[in-house]
């Protein structure tokens, strides 16, 4: 395969489009075939085909997505990120109320046909609220990942800084794309648009993407798309805004059994001396989530490179302090 064809394939992959990267294939076949190498024409040709049976029963070709891949095109590039998760809500600890209630969303969206039947819908707009770490990016992942919907990501703050004067107008695509493009819809940084206002070079920007925000969460939602929203402030937002969500999930710190569950769960095989759980709790107590999981890796690092499956105490409390310091000192910084 010369470099000119490798360098089309991966431009039509860019693009999405699925047929030239088959066409291309078989050219690479034909190729193949001429050159005297008939089981690898043969193995390409058969991959077309089934490519290509499976488009037309309308499974996707990577077997694991329900709908074609979405990618941000034109003016969504570099606006919108999109993933495809394969996070669950299993993977996650969550406070039971918390868990229910994602796991409701769930339901309501796989059954979202029997609800409109009724006159329906399920709920779309959803705003997470928690401290920083605490698990709200991962539910928007998880929720996706449980749907088998494409998760498209909008950083609020970044959209206003790097769009000054044109937020508005940009975020009115993304709302054209939600009416198009079933997906999970994150809003991160949420609170960008209550923390600017006021500001003083702020020429009526706010009020115009808090409106475009406004009119969006109303209009209807023929795909049933989820909208989420992520804050660590509510007590920033709008009330307008705020009224406008169908529900509002709350994140906090784990307690110390969450904790405990957590840094098990991602030291998996990597097993600690279960007598020694609660002397660690001074060195857990009070780390997010977030932070939880960046201690547990670090100590399963060195025991990878050490050849062991056993963590010391001493180690894991080490590296839960350590994430304890940052902590301290990032509290000192802002409020400083
Ligand atoms: N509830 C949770 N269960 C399991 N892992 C979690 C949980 N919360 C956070 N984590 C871990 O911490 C990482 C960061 O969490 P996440 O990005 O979801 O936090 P966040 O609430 O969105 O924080 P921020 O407000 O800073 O954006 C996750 O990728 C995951 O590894
Ligand atoms: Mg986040």
């Amino acid at each position: 395969m010369s470099t000119k064809q490798l360098l089309a394939l991966l431009s039509s992959h860019v693009d999405g489009d699925d047929e030239q990267v088959l066409s291309i294939a078989l050219q690479v076949a034909a190729q193949e075939a001429r050159q005297g190498r008939t089981d690898e024409a043969e193995q390409l040709k058969r991959l077309v085909k089934k490519a290509r049976d499976q488009q037309r029963i309308g499974r996707p070709v990577s077997g694991q997505t329900p709908i074609p891949m979405a990618r941000p095109r034109g003016e969504l590039q570099g606006l919108v990120e999109s993933t495809y998760p394969k996070v669950t809500l299993a993977s996650m600890v969550l406070a039971d109320s918390a868990r229910a209630r994602l796991s409701r969303i769930v339901r309501q969206q796989q059954e979202r046909a029997a609800l409109r039947e009724h006159g329906q819908t399920p709920p779309a707009h959803i705003l997470l609220v928690g401290p920083p770490g605490t698990g709200k990016t991962m539910t928007a992942a998880a929720l996706a990942g449980e749907l088998r919907l494409p998760l498209f990501t909008v950083r609020l703050e970044s959209v206003f800084s790097r769009f000054l004067g044109e937020t508005a107008a940009k975020l009115r695509v993304l709302f054209d794309q939600v009416a198009q493009t079933r997906g999970v819809y994150l809003l991160d940084e949420f609170d960008a648009l209550g923390a600017r206002r006021g500001e003083p070079n702020d020429v009526g920007e706010i009020r115009r993407v808090l409106n475009s925000v406004l009119t969006f969460m109303e209009e209807p939602n023929a795909t049933d798309s989820l909208v989420l929203a992520a804050t660590n402030h509510v007590e920033i937002l709008d009330e307008a805004l705020a009224r406008r969500f169908e529900e509002v999930i709350e994140y906090g710190l784990p307690d110390p059994a969450a904790a405990k569950s957590l840094l098990e769960r991602r030291l998996g095989r990597y097993k600690l001396n279960a007598k020694s759980w609660s002397t660690l709790k001074p060195a857990y107590e009070g780390l997010s989530q977030a932070e939880l999981v960046r201690a547990a890796d670090a100590v399963i690092r060195d025991a990878i490179l050490e050849g062991t499956l056993t963590v010391e105490t001493a180690a894991l409390r080490s590296a839960l302090q350590d994430r304890q310091t940052l902590r301290g000192k990032f509290r000192r910084a802002s409020t400083s």
